[in-house]
């Protein structure tokens, strides 16, 4: 017998074999983008640390959403930016709110585009933190109340599904039961189940102007130490009545993904995070890496770990990337 028997080259001899041969093939559908919206600008303005990302205004919301669904995106993950915060998070929960009247506008103009709406305290508490502060910390119980009236009423603005990034414990079975007295019993959550406290963010909060005041999120989030932690969390989730969850940050949490898919039957996402994103971008700037293969490796790494979906800021690229 002659060695080698097998020779694993003979199916990546071409391009052609090569993608006969393809395991993991993304697709427009696997991408949701996520948007800002502000409720004070009148034109787009960049983001300095998330290059190519925009805090938009109401109407260039549109155009960018619309942008996206007709190149086949079929979901964003809506951010608001209002222009006041307080101490309880009112702009979050108001009917005229920057999200409420942004969830209202996309669904009227692109009715087929589905509006995820990000439910938390963090972009409109003065202190950046995910709910209400009771000494130096915030308190749990009374959190998931203030929880209920932001997910209501972005229900009652025609919000597609409700997504609580927060990491209260219990905020899933509390915000099930305040949809399902308001009557919204087909509106699904997209849990952020197993949410990493992560450095990650970073950009995001100075998109959003979400940086805790004091402290930081480590009584809430999760310690990047812990996965059977993270289990937990996923599985207490779908016990409460998540109907998809979420991973995040991504990359970092690859075994997270792989590990919940062999687990859990619920859909599965991933949220590949503005940090993850920002740091590619910042090496392409500096030619450190070929523009556009880093995220498109990134994304089919997220992908092959098992994630079914994945949010990431660079979904229209990657719809073209792949098609
Ligand atoms: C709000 C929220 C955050 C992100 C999504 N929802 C910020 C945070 O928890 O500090 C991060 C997204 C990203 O970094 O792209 N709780
Ligand atoms: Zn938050």
């Amino acid at each position: 017998m002659t060695f080698p028997i097998h020779r694993m080259r003979r199916l990546r001899s071409t391009q052609t074999i090569r993608n006969l041969f393809q395991e993991t093939c993304p697709q427009v559908s696997d991408f949701i983008l996520p948007l800002f919206v502000s409720e004070t600008l009148k034109a787009p303005e960049a983001i300095e640390s998330m290059p190519g990302v925009y805090r938009h205004s109401f109407s260039s919301l549109i155009q960018e959403a619309e942008k996206a669904h007709s190149i086949g995106i079929q979901a964003i993950l809506l951010f608001g930016l209002p222009q006041s915060k307080d101490s309880q998070a009112t702009q979050a929960y108001r009917k005229e709110g920057v999200v409420q009247r942004a969830t209202r506008l996309l669904k009227k103009n692109i009715p087929s585009l589905v509006v995820i709406t990000d439910v938390c305290a963090c972009e409109y508490t003065s202190h950046g933190h995910c709910g209400i502060i009771q000494g130096q910390d915030v308190t749990n119980d009374t959190t998931l109340k203030l929880l209920q009236k932001i997910a209501v009423s972005h229900a009652e603005s025609g919000s597609d599904m409700m997504a609580p990034s927060d990491m209260m414990d219990g905020r899933i079975g509390a915000i099930r039961g305040a949809l399902d007295r308001k009557g919204f019993i087909n509106k699904p959550i997209l849990s952020y189940a197993a949410k990493f406290s992560s450095v990650y963010y970073g950009p995001f909060r100075d998109a959003a102007d979400s940086t805790p005041a004091f402290g930081d999120r480590k009584t809430y989030q999760m310690s990047a130490a812990n996965s059977r932690e993270a289990l937990r969390e996923i599985e207490m989730d779908i016990e409460e009545g998540a109907d998809a969850v979420m991973v995040k940050p991504a990359l970092t949490a690859l075994d997270i993904i792989a590990r919940a898919k062999e687990r859990f039957l619920p859909p599965l996402w991933a949220y590949h995070v503005s940090g993850e994103y920002s740091m590619i971008k910042a090496a392409e700037k500096m030619k450190w890496l070929q523009p556009d293969v880093a995220m498109a490796e990134s994304l089919l790494a997220i992908k092959r770990a098992g994630a079914d979906r994945i949010v990431t800021y660079w979904a229209k690229e990657a719809a073209k990337f792949f098609k």
